[in-house]
């Protein structure tokens, strides 16, 4: 693969919010999970830890707490529809051992989606897509509960893995020129953000 089809994979990936019933095989989920596994992270400390997820009687228990915790009137098919469900979870004593100086969080949380881009990419390339679902604060001691996680360990996505039932949702970027700085920042490049 040369970087221009690589990059092609990485305009192929994409988040759909609902999917087929189709199966994901057990094949390409260890492929997908292989991937993740080759991610890098903060020190190498591999702060990841994933409940793969297919029962489904959780996936409905998971779709309830994030519909009550987001105001919905329906347990959402973004948690129900799709075959598999990944809990990616953080080992927080992970993050202990990071020096005091650096953003902690932010290192476990950056090694993290680098984890998940290498499985939406790894993904992409069988036509399967793997969406991120980031979980509401207020549910979290369920979801612990829900799946035997220890106190030490902080879920903040749910990601939902399989075909998707809708045609694909495009969504735009930034063009280089707008975000990328030279030598110094152009701070007239940056957005106004103001609501
Ligand atoms: C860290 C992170 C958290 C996200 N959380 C959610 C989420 O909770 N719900 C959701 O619908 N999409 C979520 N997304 C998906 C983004 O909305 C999506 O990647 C973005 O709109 C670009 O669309 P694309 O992935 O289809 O290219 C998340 C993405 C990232 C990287």
């Amino acid at each position: 693969m040369d970087v221009t089809e690589l990059i092609e994979l990485m305009k192929k990936r994409w988040t759909a919010r609902n999917f087929e019933s189709r199966k994901v095989s057990d094949n390409d989920l260890e492929k997908i999970l292989e991937a993740g596994r080759w991610a890098p992270s903060g020190g190498n400390k591999q702060p990841w830890e994933l409940v793969v997820i297919r029962d489904e009687e959780t996936k409905e228990k998971i779709a309830r707490l994030y519909s009550n915790a987001m105001g919905l009137d329906h347990p959402s098919e973004r948690y129900t529809s799709p075959p598999v469900l990944i809990a990616v979870c953080i080992d927080t004593r992970t993050i202990d051992s990071y020096p005091d100086m650096m953003p902690a969080n932010f290192i476990a949380y950056a090694s993290v989606g680098s984890m998940v881009q290498n499985m939406g990419l790894a993904a992409a390339l069988m036509g399967i897509v793997v969406s991120w679902g980031t979980q509401p604060m207020g549910i979290h001691d369920e979801l612990r509960e829900l799946l035997s996680l220890p106190g030490y360990i902080y879920i903040p996505d749910i990601l939902q893995v399989g075909y998707p039932a809708q045609d694909r949702h495009l969504t735009g970027r930034r063009e280089v020129d707008e975000f990328a700085h030279h030598d110094k920042m152009d701070e007239t490049k940056l957005r106004d953000l103001s609501p």
